[in-house]
């Protein structure tokens, strides 16, 4: 069955907005005077606000009052927002641009699929939003990731099937959601390893886009 269709993670794989998540979450978690252990900034990848803050707490979740969490939540994004309004088009992922262009001209159908609340203001900032057919956020898809509503979501945007997309991912959350929704996935930087991701299809497909490959860097190698 035949390609129609790429779908793009956005933070960590559009635009280099994965690295602000975690900035702001460990200024949060300095700011409150709480731990932020070795390796929590790997499982925070991807994974939704709630979830995140779920993951940062630790056990002192239970005892959090709902409104604190909730103060807590709005002071990350508010520490998020102030670096993603200064994002400008060097913040994208480099070589992304060239590729979304060449996909388009392939013709095929590119969308964004995204957990964040943010990804509009993310793919407006860095200037991607015209090279996209369609843009789910987590305004659009509630059920973050695993759950494949976003990308189901995307599918139908783009008027295809979920077997003739291929959905571009950096996180766990994001290859168990593309795979619950039916989708081949290419799993880059810390999912490139993982034994679902379809690694051949990058070596199908970038070779095809002459001049390509080469330039694309971390975290899609
Ligand atoms: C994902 C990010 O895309 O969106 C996560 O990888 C983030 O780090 C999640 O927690 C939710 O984003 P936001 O902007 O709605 O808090
Ligand atoms: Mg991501």
């Amino acid at each position: 069955m035949s390609i129609e269709a790429i779908i793009f993670d956005v933070d960590g794989v559009l635009v280099q907005t994965d690295r602000l998540h975690e900035r702001s979450w460990r200024a949060l978690a300095q700011r409150e005077g709480l731990p932020f252990p070795d390796g929590l900034a790997d499982r925070l990848r991807g994974v939704s606000r709630e979830r995140s803050l779920e993951l940062l707490l630790g056990d002192a979740h239970e005892r959090c009052t709902p409104e604190r969490r909730v103060a807590l939540m709005d002071a990350k994004n508010q520490l998020f927002l102030e670096a993603a309004n200064a994002l400008t088009p060097d913040d994208t992922i480099p070589g992304v641009r060239p590729l979304l262009a060449a996909l388009r001209e392939m013709g095929l159908r590119l969308a964004a699929a995204s957990a964040s609340r943010n990804a509009r203001l993310v793919l407006d900032r860095v200037g991607l939003s015209a090279l996209l057919h369609a843009v789910i956020d987590g305004h659009d898809a509630p059920r973050a990731k695993p759950d494949p509503q976003c990308f189901l979501m995307a599918a139908e945007m783009l008027q295809t099937e979920p077997a003739r997309c291929v959905v571009v991912e950096d996180a766990l959350a994001g290859v168990d959601a593309a795979v619950n929704a039916g989708m081949a996935v290419v799993g880059v930087g810390p999912a490139r390893q993982d034994p679902r991701s379809a690694r051949w299809l990058a070596d199908l497909l970038l070779p095809t886009l002459p001049g390509l490959a080469h330039e694309l860097p971390d975290p899609w190698k």
